[in-house]
């Protein structure tokens, strides 16, 4: 077993245990991949100022989302199909979240539904929504949420219609995964996988299969995107899905300042800014680049988050500085998760955490809740 230091070895090894396909439907961007590309080379323009001979004992990351008491500012991000990475994928992160004291976010396009997150966890997670044209079903999904006592709903606004991720296509991703030939010549290399894929019954759309009407093709996200989300979704619907869920409210798909008005003018209680890891509008700004002025505008009436491009706990500590009140990872996880199942996502939050606990110290911190801008080298960000 190779000793892991760092979220890019679980990448590698991510990479070596899950088939072809679920790889790289979480380690790619749309297009040209050039926004997934600079959500991570954004960061590492921005350089800490080194503060030394300030005690370093007794130092805390402890901080709120949302009102919610949380180890680090760091949740785990919806993904989709992530109980294909690893057998029952969602299960395993929201166990790791709790233990850990983060948040975990669950994906309409999960794999594990809402019921089944809710019957093998012990404390609430948060339920990410997709609109889709039958309100209908919506309005079920809104209740299921609510039934499995999830304390937040993050609706996500960017993804209406599908930024094209060229290797989903080529691979011809689907869940459950078709035995085709190359499939099955694939899927031999990953015997670990294979056998807890034999192991558990969940492996669709566990969310939508039974729950919706009318639907083409089940096992494939980009027919489901196409038939099924709504394009036509607009402010008035968000004001609607905020009436009918009745709790917090967090709205997901910021990089704008004026729609990061209108978000603060729908009554949410935190916004996320994020261009989707990259996996939507590709040549979009960076989200880190993006974070300040946001701040800047909305800051002071409303918790603003950040997603895209954390591969550390060093860019936890910069998109905190920059004032977001708390980050959300998606792919770090999903490499701890395909690496290693539940103990791999332990090891993810371990890593992230380590390192924002030692570089806060080394910017002259103890405490997270008084780091400000001033950690920052003047002139890089
Ligand atoms: C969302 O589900 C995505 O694939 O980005």
């Amino acid at each position: 077993m190779p000793v892991i230091t760092n979220i890019e070895d679980l990448r590698i090894l991510h990479k070596k245990r899950t088939p072809k396909m679920f790889y790289d439907y979480a380690d790619s961007g749309s297009w040209t991949e050039s926004t997934y590309r600079s959500n991570e080379s954004d960061f590492q323009k921005i350089k800490f100022r080194q503060k030394v001979a300030v005690n370093m004992e007794n130092r805390t990351t402890k901080t709120q989302m949302i009102g919610q008491d949380v180890a680090m500012p760091v949740a785990l991000a919806p993904t989709g199909l992530t109980g294909m990475q690893y057998a029952d994928g969602e299960i395993l992160a929201a166990k790791a979240a709790e233990k850990f004291g983060v948040p975990f976010c669950l994906s309409t396009m999960s794999i594990c539904s809402i019921e089944d997150v809710a019957e093998n966890t012990t404390k609430p997670f948060w339920f990410q929504l997709y609109v889709m044209k039958d309100r209908g079903f919506i309005e079920r999904l809104i209740e299921r949420a609510k039934a499995a006592k999830c304390s937040a709903l993050v609706l996500t606004l960017d993804l209406q219609i599908l930024g094209q991720r060229h290797k989903d296509l080529k691979n011809g991703l689907t869940a459950p995964p078709k035995l085709t030939i190359p499939n099955i010549l694939d899927m031999m290399t990953k015997p670990a996988w294979c056998l807890g894929m034999l192991g558990t019954h969940r492996r669709t759309f566990r969310n939508i299969v039974g729950h919706a009407t009318g639907v083409g093709n089940m096992s494939s996200l980009s027919s489901w995107t196409a038939e099924q989300f709504d394009p036509a979704l607009n402010w008035s619907d968000v004001e609607w899905i905020k009436k009918l869920w009745g709790g917090k409210l967090i709205i997901k798909g910021i990089l704008d300042e004026g729609d990061a008005r209108l978000a603060v003018n729908s009554g949410a209680d935190a916004l996320i800014v994020s261009n989707h890891g990259g996996r939507q509008l590709d040549g979009a700004v960076s989200s880190i680049q993006a974070l300040p002025g946001i701040v800047d505008a909305v800051g002071k009436d409303i918790e603003v988050w950040m997603d895209g491009g954390i591969r550390s706990g060093q860019d936890v500590l910069k998109a905190w500085a920059l004032g977001a009140r708390g980050t959300m990872i998606g792919r770090p996880f999903l490499y701890g998760l395909g690496a290693m199942g539940e103990a791999g996502v332990t090891k993810c939050l371990e890593i992230i955490h380590k390192e924002l606990d030692i570089t806060m110290a080394f910017t002259g911190h103890r405490d997270i809740k008084q780091v400000t801008k001033d950690i920052l080298y003047p002139g890089t960000f």
